[in-house]
């Protein structure tokens, strides 16, 4: 079998790998990843969005093998010295989930769209996360928080840094 070097939320992991088996798998399964969660089967939703070398990607739609030499981040590696992220911390403010199942998606493809678009407009967020798909929220919410979000992170200071809990 294949083996694969792959680093993920920072962490340095050498995998033999079914050369069919896909990223999600490699990190719910493998590596215990357990906080990107799969949505659907025809990689339509977005719930298992991730970075791939700063790069959002659907993590049902690569392969494992695909990630050979990759760094990867997970919504688990998000928060740092105990803190959430600010977009975590927007999320949760702005109330912008239910059931949470898409919100780790959501937060990673927001991160990607922020990446390249600092201060995004709202049709900018609607057409960055056009991808990611929520069952319950609705958008309205969602738009507000990586607004939010993104205010923190250009240091406006909005949003309160929220201690990380079990
Ligand atoms: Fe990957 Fe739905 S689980 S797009
Ligand atoms: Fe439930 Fe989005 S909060 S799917």
């Amino acid at each position: 079998m294949p083996r694969i070097t792959v680093t993920v939320d920072g962490i340095r992991y050498e995998e033999e790998v079914e050369p069919r088996l896909l990223l999600v798998h490699l990190l719910r399964d493998r590596l215990g990843r357990t906080g990107t969660p799969i949505g659907c089967d025809t990689s339509n939703c977005g719930a298992c969005t991730v970075l791939l070398d700063g790069q959002s990607v659907k993590s049902c739609a690569v392969l494992a093998v695909q990630a050979d030499g990759c760094d990867v981040l997970t919504v688990e590696g998000l928060a740092s010295d105990g803190r959430w992220h600010p977009m975590q911390t927007a999320f949760h403010e702005e109330h912008a989930l239910q059931c949470g199942y898409c919100t780790p998606g959501m937060i990673m493809a927001a991160l990607d769209l922020l990446r390249e678009n600092p201060t995004p407009s709202d049709e900018a967020i609607r057409t960055g996360l056009e991808g990611n798909l929520c069952r319950c929220t609705g958008y309205c919410n969602i738009v507000r928080a990586v607004h939010r979000g993104a205010q923190a992170m250009n240091g406006d200071g909005v949003s309160e840094e929220r201690e990380v809990t079990a």
